[in-house]
Protein backbone atom coordinates (compact mmCIF):
# COMPACT_ATOMS: atom_id res chain seq x y z
CA UNK A 1 0.00 0.00 0.00
CA UNK A 2 1.15 3.61 -1.09
CA UNK A 3 1.67 6.26 1.99
CA UNK A 4 2.18 9.37 2.64
CA UNK A 5 3.90 11.49 5.30
CA UNK A 6 2.03 15.01 6.29
CA UNK A 7 4.25 17.80 5.73
CA UNK A 8 3.15 21.46 6.57
CA UNK A 9 5.69 24.37 5.93
CA UNK A 10 5.75 26.97 8.81
CA UNK A 11 8.36 29.47 7.23
CA UNK A 12 12.27 29.58 6.31
CA UNK A 13 13.35 25.63 7.23
CA UNK A 14 10.93 24.89 9.28
CA UNK A 15 7.92 22.25 9.11
CA UNK A 16 6.64 19.46 10.57
CA UNK A 17 6.36 16.17 9.08
CA UNK A 18 3.64 13.45 9.96
CA UNK A 19 4.61 10.09 9.68
CA UNK A 20 4.47 6.29 11.74
CA UNK A 21 1.35 8.07 14.58
CA UNK A 22 4.56 10.61 15.17
CA UNK A 23 5.25 14.62 14.37
CA UNK A 24 8.64 15.50 13.59
CA UNK A 25 9.41 19.52 13.36
CA UNK A 26 12.25 21.02 12.34
CA UNK A 27 13.73 24.15 12.62
CA UNK A 28 11.48 26.02 14.72
CA UNK A 29 11.43 29.81 13.59
CA UNK A 30 8.14 31.02 13.29
CA UNK A 31 7.10 34.31 15.64
CA UNK A 32 10.10 36.19 14.84
CA UNK A 33 9.56 35.60 10.83
CA UNK A 34 7.91 38.45 9.33
CA UNK A 35 6.49 36.25 6.70
CA UNK A 36 4.94 33.76 9.75
CA UNK A 37 2.92 36.30 11.47
CA UNK A 38 -0.71 34.23 10.74
CA UNK A 39 1.00 30.82 12.11
CA UNK A 40 -0.66 30.23 15.76
CA UNK A 41 2.37 28.68 17.53
CA UNK A 42 0.58 27.48 20.52
CA UNK A 43 -1.34 25.07 17.79
CA UNK A 44 1.68 23.48 16.49
CA UNK A 45 2.72 19.85 18.29
CA UNK A 46 5.21 18.16 18.42
CA UNK A 47 6.48 14.80 19.27
CA UNK A 48 10.26 15.19 18.44
CA UNK A 49 12.07 18.60 17.32
CA UNK A 50 15.08 18.49 15.13
CA UNK A 51 17.48 21.47 14.94
CA UNK A 52 19.89 21.57 12.33
CA UNK A 53 22.14 24.18 13.83
CA UNK A 54 22.13 27.38 15.98
CA UNK A 55 21.43 30.58 14.30
CA UNK A 56 18.02 32.29 15.17
CA UNK A 57 16.10 31.33 12.07
CA UNK A 58 16.08 27.79 13.20
CA UNK A 59 15.85 27.62 17.01
CA UNK A 60 14.07 30.71 18.07
CA UNK A 61 10.81 28.98 18.88
CA UNK A 62 12.58 25.75 20.09
CA UNK A 63 12.69 26.42 23.95
CA UNK A 64 8.77 27.37 24.04
CA UNK A 65 7.75 24.74 21.39
CA UNK A 66 10.23 22.00 23.34
CA UNK A 67 8.68 22.86 27.08
CA UNK A 68 5.14 23.38 26.26
CA UNK A 69 4.92 19.92 24.01
CA UNK A 70 7.20 17.95 25.88
CA UNK A 71 8.89 16.72 22.55
CA UNK A 72 12.39 15.44 22.60
CA UNK A 73 14.93 17.67 21.26
CA UNK A 74 17.73 16.41 18.75
CA UNK A 75 20.23 18.34 17.77
CA UNK A 76 23.97 18.54 18.47
CA UNK A 77 25.45 18.59 21.88
CA UNK A 78 25.83 22.29 21.91
CA UNK A 79 22.50 23.64 20.98
CA UNK A 80 21.28 20.97 23.43
CA UNK A 81 23.25 22.28 25.86
CA UNK A 82 21.73 26.32 24.85
CA UNK A 83 17.97 24.81 25.31
CA UNK A 84 19.04 23.46 28.51
CA UNK A 85 20.07 26.30 30.07
CA UNK A 86 16.51 27.82 29.66
CA UNK A 87 14.39 25.07 30.85
CA UNK A 88 14.45 22.56 28.12
CA UNK A 89 14.74 19.22 30.01
CA UNK A 90 14.45 16.33 27.26
CA UNK A 91 17.23 16.72 24.79
CA UNK A 92 19.33 14.16 22.88
CA UNK A 93 22.44 15.62 21.49
CA UNK A 94 24.33 13.87 18.46
CA UNK A 95 27.32 13.71 16.44
CA UNK A 96 27.50 13.53 12.52
CA UNK A 97 27.31 10.39 11.08
CA UNK A 98 25.16 8.90 14.20
CA UNK A 99 22.09 7.56 13.75
CA UNK A 100 19.42 6.71 16.28
CA UNK A 101 16.38 4.67 16.73
CA UNK A 102 13.31 5.86 17.68
CA UNK A 103 9.08 4.61 17.72
CA UNK A 104 8.60 6.08 14.67
CA UNK A 105 11.79 4.67 12.26
CA UNK A 106 15.69 6.42 12.73
CA UNK A 107 17.26 9.79 12.34
CA UNK A 108 20.97 10.17 11.12
CA UNK A 109 22.70 13.24 11.84
CA UNK A 110 24.86 14.08 8.29
CA UNK A 111 26.97 16.61 7.57
CA UNK A 112 26.09 19.98 6.44
CA UNK A 113 28.70 23.19 5.52
CA UNK A 114 27.25 26.61 7.42
CA UNK A 115 28.08 27.89 10.56
CA UNK A 116 26.13 27.30 14.05
CA UNK A 117 26.22 30.07 16.45
CA UNK A 118 23.41 30.28 19.01
CA UNK A 119 21.43 33.76 19.58
CA UNK A 120 23.88 34.05 22.92
CA UNK A 121 27.11 33.87 21.05
CA UNK A 122 28.11 30.83 22.38
CA UNK A 123 29.55 28.19 19.42
CA UNK A 124 26.41 25.90 18.39
CA UNK A 125 29.07 22.84 17.13
CA UNK A 126 28.95 21.67 13.99
CA UNK A 127 25.54 22.57 11.17
CA UNK A 128 23.97 19.38 10.60
CA UNK A 129 21.41 18.00 8.36
CA UNK A 130 18.94 15.27 9.05
CA UNK A 131 18.00 12.00 7.11
CA UNK A 132 14.93 10.44 8.68
CA UNK A 133 13.51 6.60 7.64
CA UNK A 134 10.53 5.30 8.78
CA UNK A 135 7.70 3.03 7.45
CA UNK A 136 6.41 5.30 4.79
CA UNK A 137 9.61 5.71 3.58
CA UNK A 138 13.15 8.30 3.90
CA UNK A 139 13.41 11.77 3.51
CA UNK A 140 16.04 13.97 4.07
CA UNK A 141 16.40 17.87 5.65
CA UNK A 142 19.35 19.61 4.46
CA UNK A 143 19.62 22.54 7.27
CA UNK A 144 21.29 25.01 5.65
CA UNK A 145 24.49 23.93 4.10
CA UNK A 146 26.26 24.88 0.69
CA UNK A 147 26.36 21.86 -2.18
CA UNK A 148 28.81 19.42 -1.05
CA UNK A 149 30.32 16.76 -2.45
CA UNK A 150 29.39 14.56 0.69
CA UNK A 151 25.31 14.56 -0.46
CA UNK A 152 26.27 11.55 -2.57
CA UNK A 153 27.28 9.85 0.44
CA UNK A 154 23.31 10.18 1.47
CA UNK A 155 22.35 9.10 -2.39
CA UNK A 156 24.37 5.77 -1.88
CA UNK A 157 22.79 5.02 0.95
CA UNK A 158 19.09 6.12 1.23
CA UNK A 159 16.22 5.85 -1.42
CA UNK A 160 14.87 9.66 -0.80
CA UNK A 161 11.23 10.08 -0.70
CA UNK A 162 11.38 13.61 -0.99
CA UNK A 163 13.78 15.88 0.15
CA UNK A 164 13.77 19.83 1.70
CA UNK A 165 16.68 21.87 0.17
CA UNK A 166 17.64 25.51 0.59
CA UNK A 167 17.06 27.10 -2.56
CA UNK A 168 17.18 31.15 -1.47
CA UNK A 169 21.29 31.70 -2.10
CA UNK A 170 23.21 34.12 -0.27
CA UNK A 171 23.57 32.33 2.83
CA UNK A 172 23.03 28.29 1.67
CA UNK A 173 22.82 27.01 -2.00
CA UNK A 174 20.91 28.76 -4.33
CA UNK A 175 18.58 27.12 -7.09
CA UNK A 176 21.25 25.89 -9.77
CA UNK A 177 23.22 24.13 -6.40
CA UNK A 178 19.95 22.56 -5.26
CA UNK A 179 19.58 21.03 -8.56
CA UNK A 180 23.35 19.63 -8.70
CA UNK A 181 22.08 18.79 -4.68
CA UNK A 182 19.19 16.84 -5.70
CA UNK A 183 21.44 14.47 -8.27
CA UNK A 184 24.05 13.94 -5.58
CA UNK A 185 21.36 12.87 -2.92
CA UNK A 186 19.29 10.62 -6.31
CA UNK A 187 15.95 12.32 -5.14
CA UNK A 188 14.04 14.27 -7.74
CA UNK A 189 11.30 15.67 -5.55
CA UNK A 190 12.70 18.96 -3.89
CA UNK A 191 10.92 20.95 -0.89
CA UNK A 192 12.30 24.38 -1.55
CA UNK A 193 13.31 25.78 1.87
CA UNK A 194 15.06 28.97 3.57
CA UNK A 195 13.98 31.45 0.95
CA UNK A 196 12.00 34.57 0.64
CA UNK A 197 12.18 35.62 4.65
CA UNK A 198 15.04 38.01 4.42
CA UNK A 199 15.87 40.72 1.34
CA UNK A 200 18.87 38.70 0.10
CA UNK A 201 17.26 35.64 -0.10
CA UNK A 202 13.79 36.62 -2.17
CA UNK A 203 13.71 33.81 -4.54
CA UNK A 204 11.77 34.06 -8.09
CA UNK A 205 9.66 31.41 -8.22
CA UNK A 206 8.74 31.06 -11.51
CA UNK A 207 12.52 30.64 -12.73
CA UNK A 208 13.20 28.59 -9.93
CA UNK A 209 10.47 25.93 -10.66
CA UNK A 210 11.80 26.29 -14.10
CA UNK A 211 15.37 25.30 -13.96
CA UNK A 212 14.07 22.50 -11.92
CA UNK A 213 11.93 21.28 -14.25
CA UNK A 214 14.61 22.02 -17.34
CA UNK A 215 16.78 19.11 -15.05
CA UNK A 216 13.98 16.59 -14.42
CA UNK A 217 13.10 17.51 -11.58
CA UNK A 218 10.05 18.66 -9.41
CA UNK A 219 10.69 21.85 -7.22
CA UNK A 220 7.92 22.02 -4.65
CA UNK A 221 7.20 25.72 -3.15
CA UNK A 222 4.18 25.83 -0.88
CA UNK A 223 2.67 28.56 1.32
CA UNK A 224 3.39 29.17 4.56
CA UNK A 225 1.16 27.30 6.53
CA UNK A 226 0.03 25.01 3.71
CA UNK A 227 0.29 21.50 4.11
CA UNK A 228 0.69 18.73 1.49
CA UNK A 229 1.42 14.50 1.50
CA UNK A 230 4.72 13.80 -0.01
NI1 LIG B 1 22.04 29.34 9.31
MN1 LIG C 1 19.35 29.96 8.21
Amino acid sequence: MYSTMKVTFYGQSCLTVETAGKTLLFDPFIRENELAKHIDVDQIQADYILITHGHFDHVADAPELAKRTGALVISTPEVCAWLEKQGVEKTQGMGQGGSVTLDFGRVKMVAAIHGSRLPDGSPGGFPVGFVVDTAEGSFYHAGDTALTMDMQLIGQSSRLKWAALPVGDFYTMGVDDAIRAADFIGCQRILGIHYDTFPPIRLNREEARQRFTAAGKDLILIGIGASLDL
